[in-house]
């Protein structure tokens, strides 16, 4: 094989063979292939694409570029769900009790967060004692005890998928659909689970800004499940406004508890209980997704979403005495705003929310970086809610050497209050794999 005649290639708008795809990834995670031309190779296809066969074969070399997790000990349905990032996105936290709690086995597999978007396994590591790095004898053991288990993603499932986002993180070529789409089914197929629920975001919070690119990736990618045969059931929903209230580690923790007791907010509850009933429903535990939803709903109702919850994180060795007593997050360095003035929420701008948390040190500018779990911010009135002068808008948890009055400041340009009622979308679309 001969990198730089595929570069070429591509470069020319020609087609690459399965054979070619797969020697051109075997010799970039063996370290035959160096990072310079794997970089010009993705600027080709960021340009040019790739063909749905293309796309199949680089997903395909890239779930076989280390082992694939073997689940098959565990009995039943095994259900994965998977976000393309965003912001307040809290939907693992909550959707995988709940799911667990209606039966269906959850082995979830998750990564930290870089940029602006969050990462599960950072959520999780807020909780004191909690260990994200299982051995996968321990993952597994622990899924068929309690029927959940969630932890960091190894680094030796789809090894070539790890380095080559890595590589394009950092060379401009993260937002092209083949790219995205063959990296997050790749992991997905090489995560032994028989089931997957995708969350595409959409919006300017989101690696996807149109409805129409996020839709033909959520059919890219479900067309991907169904070839790997893996049900895929998906949906795009909104990332123009944070989906949750919370944004920072230990804070999305505190939300994601509110909403598994029944008392979260209107956005974030609506999407979880979406997700979680389609969960069901792919876990075989449900009918219909209406089904899977009410399922999700009285799981939340009888409080068996959130003992599931408890029982996960006490498996793992976390804190639990908290947990429906009180928030985990801090209130010594908290800060809050009161609103300007009457009205309604008419905007909230999720990126530069997100941004100000990781300039308090709760983001990762590189993946080595060190953060802070405990600093983060709450919205006190979602997208669309009256508020009164004086009534507080958001708080701010920092540290003692932060400036909280000027962030404070800085946040508050990023609400929006005025006259008008606007209507925020959620769900805008989904798939099935089983639909052809
Ligand atoms: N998430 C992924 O896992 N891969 C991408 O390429 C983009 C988002
Ligand atoms: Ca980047």
């Amino acid at each position: 094989m001969n990198a730089e005649r595929l570069i070429e290639k591509k470069r020319d708008g020609g087609v690459l063979t399965d054979e070619e795809i797969r020697a051109l990834i075997e010799g970039y995670t063996a370290g035959r292939v160096p990072d310079y031309q794997m970089a010009a190779w993705c600027m080709a296809v960021y340009f040019k694409g790739l063909t749905a066969r293309e796309t199949a074969a680089l997903t395909r070399a890239m779930a076989d570029s280390g082992p694939r997790a073997d689940l098959s000990s565990i009995p039943g349905v095994k259900v994965d769900k998977h976000s393309t990032g965003g912001v307040g996105d809290t939907v693992t936290l909550i959707t995988a009790p709940i799911a667990a709690a209606a039966g269906v086995p959850i082995a979830k597999l998750s990564g930290r967060s870089l940029g602006f978007t969050g990462g599960t396994v950072d959520k999780l590591s807020a909780i004191p004692g909690y260990r994200t790095a299982l051995s996968f004898e321990e993952f597994v053991g622990q899924v068929r005890r309690c029927g959940i288990a969630m932890a960091g993603q190894s680094a030796d499932l789809a090894p070539a998928d790890a380095k080559l986002y890595a590589l394009r993180d950092a060379t401009g070529t993260v937002e092209s659909l083949p790219l995205i789409a063959s990296s997050v089914m790749s992991k997905k197929i090489a995560s032994g689970a028989d089931a997957v629920v995708l969350d595409v975001k959409c919006g300017r919070g989101a690696f996807m800004k149109e409805e129409r690119q996020a839709a033909a990736l959520m059919e890219e990618m479900t067309a991907l499940g169904r070839a790997a045969g893996l049900r895929v059931i998906a949906f795009v929903t909104d990332m123009n406004v944070p989906l949750g209230m919370a944004i920072g580690n230990s804070v999305e923790v505190d939300e994601a508890v509110e909403v598994l007791m029944g008392r979260g907010g209107r956005r974030l509850t609506t999407l979880a209980l979406t997700i979680a009933g389609a969960m069901i429903c792919a876990g075989e535990k449900a009918e219909t997704l209406a089904e899977g939803r009410s399922m999700a709903e009285e799981m939340i109702r009888s409080g068996r979403a959130l003992a599931k919850f408890k029982e996960c994180v006490a498996a793992q060795g976390g804190d639990t005495s908290w947990i429906g007593v009180r928030p985990l997050t801090e209130e010594t360095y908290a800060h809050t705003v009161r609103a300007a003035r009457s009205g309604y929420v008419e905007d909230i701008r999720p990126v530069e929310l997100a941004r100000l948390v990781m300039d308090m040190g709760g983001g990762r500018a590189t993946k080595d970086d060190e953060i802070d779990l405990s600093v983060g911010l709450r919205l006190w009135k979602e997208p669309g809610e009256a508020v009164t002068e004086g009534e507080p808008l958001m708080t701010l948890y920092g540290r003692e050497d932060l400036p909280m009055e000027a962030l404070g400041r800085r946040a508050a340009e990023m609400v929006e209050i005025g006259p008008e009622q606007n209507v925020f979308p959620l769900v805008y679309r989904m798939a099935d794999s089983r639909d052809e």
